[in-house]
């Protein structure tokens, strides 16, 4: 692995990865909203890798954020999309502009760019693509199901590119944290809340062994198929 890029470099998540992947390749990529945080984190890392640059992308504007990367040089062998985030449910339940920016966010920016993204790494015929996802999007529950239902269609994109390139060289993971010690989650129960690091850890994992599906603390594949397995008549008087 020579270079990798990661979009959404600016979320706490974001720095992890890219400070993980800075022990693995020569060349980082960040790219994200704000080209002077991102120069920040890149003045930290410089002693760490050979050459770390930044490029500005929004995964919303109307192209999908793809001519901000256009001028990747080289191509990077790793790209990792971090971008989204859950937003406040009720906010969202009554202002539909805030739902569609929580559906955009996790869905169709990250979707359409990694859409991009994949096809001159089939041209090339290598390199990993990582999604980070959300058990959230495992099963609708009323406290986030706008947030859940984006991360489910964003699974759902990132299984079928895998499997459409399945025999192309190149391999696309998803990766779902769980709950992650950010300022986005406090309180949540130790025994089911990662670090940044951990994800970061994941995300390598995912790269080097080619995994399809990493759960960032593997108890929440169990807990999730437990929840995906209550009959709906029984889920209704769940709060979740
Ligand atoms: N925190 C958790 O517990 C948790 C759990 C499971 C999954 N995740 C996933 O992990 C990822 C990071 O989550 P987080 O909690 O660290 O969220 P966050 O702090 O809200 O960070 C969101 C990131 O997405 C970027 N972003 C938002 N809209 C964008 C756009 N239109 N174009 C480009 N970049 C954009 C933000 O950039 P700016 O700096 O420019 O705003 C920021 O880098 C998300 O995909 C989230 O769904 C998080």
């Amino acid at each position: 692995m020579h270079t990798a890029l990661v979009v959404g470099a600016t979320s706490e998540i974001g720095r992890a990865i890219a400070r993980r992947l800075a022990r693995e390749v020569a060349i980082l990529q960040l790219a994200g909203r704000d080209p002077e945080r991102l120069e920040r984190q890149a003045e930290d890392l410089r002693g760490d890798v050979e050459r770390v640059c930044v490029h500005r992308c929004d995964v919303l504007a109307p192209d999908g954020g793809a001519s901000g990367l256009e001028a990747l040089d080289p191509l990077p062998d790793v790209a990792v999309c971090v971008v989204g985030g859950a937003r406040d449910q009720r906010e969202a339940e009554r202002d539909p502009r805030a739902a569609e920016d929580t559906m955009r966010t996790n869905y169709l920016g990250p979707a359409m760019l990694l859409g991009a993204i994949a096809e001159p790494f089939v041209a090339r015929g290598s390199g990993v693509i990582v999604g980070i996802s959300s058990v959230s999007g495992e099963r609708g529950r009323r406290s986030n199901y706008i947030y859940g239902s984006a991360k489910a269609g964003f699974t759902a994109f990132l299984s079928g590119l895998r499997h459409r390139l399945a025999d192309s060289g190149v391999h696309v993971a998803t990766v779902k944290p769980g709950w992650v010690r950010t300022g986005t989650n406090p309180g949540t129960p130790p025994w089911l809340t990662a670090e940044p690091a951990d994800v970061a850890e994941a995300v390598w994992r995912a790269v080097r062994a080619r995994r399809n599906v990493v759960y960032v603390r593997g108890r929440w594949r169990l807990v999730m198929a437990a929840v995906r397995a209550i009959p709906e008549p029984l889920f209704k008087r769940l709060r979740l």
